[in-house]
């Protein structure tokens, strides 16, 4: 008989990342091999934030100090790579402070959190195009004038950093982006664009680019995830009915384009469907933020994005697994196919937003992005 697993408790993840600190020790991971093994990259890489992140997580889920204990250095370890020349961190700040600093600092009121909380912020603002109304995703001549759709998670950033020094300047930033990346990034079918190319000294809009998605029409299931947690976010921050609209049309883009197990192709749209992997990490942002929308439809609505929601996490958990010999949560996510990296391994975002998921099933109510 096949027993159809419900998702993790909060018990079972207990083990689960009592165990991962045991075998990550001092790693900053970002992708398994193919034996479940997580790499260790530099700090200035995008998701330094997400096993600090998992960690400051677990320890509001359950109380339990010594995760906060093995989280707590890690905002001074990545603030480090403010210093290096050429400049190393971009748009991605977002990711990584929110989850060192701003946790530590919404979590125990630590000073020091709300320090380089904000120094991020102010290098996010930094990056805002007047012209385009966006903010520049990547470093280097020939990306100055790209938003990309991911970066609808890291404008929270600022709606943080505008709530704790009472200055609108920053949440002003982050709607002027939030506004761009639906007229030139979200489709009238709900799926979205990774890459959008502006001139960067007119602020006309050029092109969208495929990126990480097959091309610049396809659908890259993991930015369609971003968006749609994005959008969400962005409503609860402003209560902008326009935000929650987009929200809801990318979401219904997203759940149906979904396959049977809910784990979605790495592209909706890719031609070699026979052969295209999938991304269980786009699975479980996309849990997390549908997670999000119930929380702000009426009534009638709910069971629409928290029904998806839970079947996505019962999908994740009957089929993306990583055994248990595995130093990840979760298995089968790709990171960037077009250019063959990371393909069917384990990606510590994946794993952050299936706990993060969970957590919100289980009442967690704080809220970093
Ligand atoms: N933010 C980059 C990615 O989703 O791969």
């Amino acid at each position: 008989m096949i027993t159809q697993k419900t998702v993790l408790t909060i018990e079972q993840l207990n083990e689960k990342v009592t165990d991962m600190i045991k075998q990550i020790g001092e790693k900053s991971p970002h992708a398994t091999n193919k034996d479940g093994h997580y790499d260790d990259l530099t700090v200035d890489w995008w998701t330094s934030g997400f096993y600090p992140g998992l960690l400051w997580l677990m320890h509001d889920v359950t109380g339990e100090v010594s995760y906060q204990k093995e989280a707590e250095g890690w905002s001074r370890k990545i603030e480090a790579a403010f210093d290096a020349y050429p400049i190393v961190l971009h748009h991605d700040v977002g990711f990584q402070f929110l989850l060192t600093a701003v946790m530590d600092y919404e979590q125990t009121g630590n000073e020091d959190g709300l320090r380089i909380g904000l120094k991020a912020a102010n290098y996010l603002a930094g990056r805002f195009n007047p012209a385009g109304n966006f903010i520049k995703a990547w470093n280097g001549d020939e990306k100055k004038g790209w938003a990309i759709i991911d970066c609808m998670m890291n404008i929270s950033l600022l709606y943080w950093a505008s709530n704790v020094t009472n200055d609108p300047s920053y949440a002003q930033i982050a709607n002027h982006h939030a506004d761009t990346t639906l007229k030139y990034g979200v489709r009238e079918d709900g799926s979205t664009s990774h890459i959008l190319s502006f001139d960067p000294y007119e602020g006309t809009f050029i092109e969208a680019i495929g990126g990480q998605g097959e091309a610049s029409d396809s659908a890259w299931s993991r930015g369609n995830a971003w968006a749609l947690y994005g959008f969400a976010n962005a409503f609860r921050h402003t209560g902008n009915e326009t935000y929650l609209a987009a929200a809801k049309r990318i979401a219904h883009y997203f759940i149906a384009a979904l396959p049977k197990d809910s784990i979605p192709l790495w592209d909706f749209r890719c031609t070699d469907r026979e052969n295209a992997p999938k991304d269980s990490s786009a699975a479980a942002i996309a849990a997390s933020g549908l997670l999000e929308l119930e929380e702000y439809v009426p009534e009638n609505e709910k069971p629409i994005y928290g029904g998806a929601a839970k079947s996505i996490l019962e999908g994740l958990t009957n089929n993306a697994l990583a055994p248990t010999h595995s130093e990840a949560i979760l298995t089968h996510a790709t990171g960037n196919f077009p250019v063959g990296r990371d393909v069917d391994v384990s990606l510590i975002y994946g794993d952050y937003y299936y706990v993060e998921a969970i957590a919100k099933l289980n009442g967690w109510k704080r809220r970093i992005f």
